[in-house]
């Protein structure tokens, strides 16, 4: 399977979303032996010590949302275009969470948000999926007041000698077969498998980052190079 041109890939990633919604929660953690918890554990860490409020870009169901909330009591403002996502993370959320975490149906590359207005951003695992990724960099640039940091976590390809043809092998023959068997979406999984194989170096991330002003890029691999959590700093 082919990966979806730009112009496509809007579409295709809403309608992909929105079919294994009721499921994706399950399967994250399931493919990720739910070691993912741990991922979105440390991508709000790298955060404490803003005020907030925070957006969420790419919130989906809200797990990361959830988490900015646990560890920084801020208001929480969770942006997804699938519009199923958001209602289903919505409907589980905790009476206390309801009043903090503000789901908002829109575009990432687009935000229908006020500039300078957050204090930081998140992004889970959502940055492969924008069909434009400088535009979507851009915007959570302007929402961001000076001073305010972002952290973004995404899949990324493992480099040690024998691990990454491993998890290669995992990503193409294995992933596929599972995620499509439980979410009866077999096309989401090889999506998912090529988008990772043919995303952005992190060094092509943090240039991107830098292009779009912002400072103190940085990365950090995690689990040996599965996921990469990245961080910015608009200048103050
Ligand atoms: C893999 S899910 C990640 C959900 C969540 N952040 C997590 O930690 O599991 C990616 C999400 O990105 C959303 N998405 C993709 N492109 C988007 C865009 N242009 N604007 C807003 N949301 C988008 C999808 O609808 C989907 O819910």
């Amino acid at each position: 399977m082919q990966v979806p041109s730009k112009r496509e890939k809007k579409d295709f990633v809403q309608q992909k979303f929105s079919a294994v919604t009721d499921r994706y929660d399950f399967l994250n953690s399931l493919l990720s032996l739910g070691v993912d918890k741990l991922w979105r554990y440390n991508t709000v860490k790298a955060l404490r010590g803003l005020n907030g409020p925070i957006l969420d870009v790419c919130a989906g169901t809200l797990p990361l949302s959830k988490e900015v909330f646990k560890q920084t009591k801020s208001e929480v403002v969770a942006l997804d275009f699938c519009f199923d996502m958001l209602e289903f993370g919505a409907k589980r959320l905790g009476q206390i969470e309801k009043t903090h975490i503000h789901p908002i149906c829109g575009d990432g590359e687009r935000l229908p948000l006020t500039s300078d207005s957050f204090d930081g951003f998140t992004v889970a695992f959502g940055i492969r999926n924008l069909a434009d990724l400088p535009k979507g960099f851009s915007e959570m640039y302007r929402v961001l007041r000076p001073g305010g940091k972002g952290a973004i976590l995404e899949f990324s390809r493992p480099s040690m000698p024998i691990f990454k043809d491993l998890y290669r092998l995992y990503l193409h023959k294995i992933l596929p077969v599972i995620g499509g068997m439980i979410s009866g979406d077999k096309e989401a999984y090889v999506y998912l498998a090529e988008s990772i194989q043919g995303f952005y170096s992190q060094g092509q991330i943090c240039d991107m980052l830098k292009e779009c002003g912002f400072e103190q890029v940085s990365f950090r691999p995690m689990t040996f190079g599965i996921v990469t959590l990245y961080l910015c700093q608009k200048p103050r």
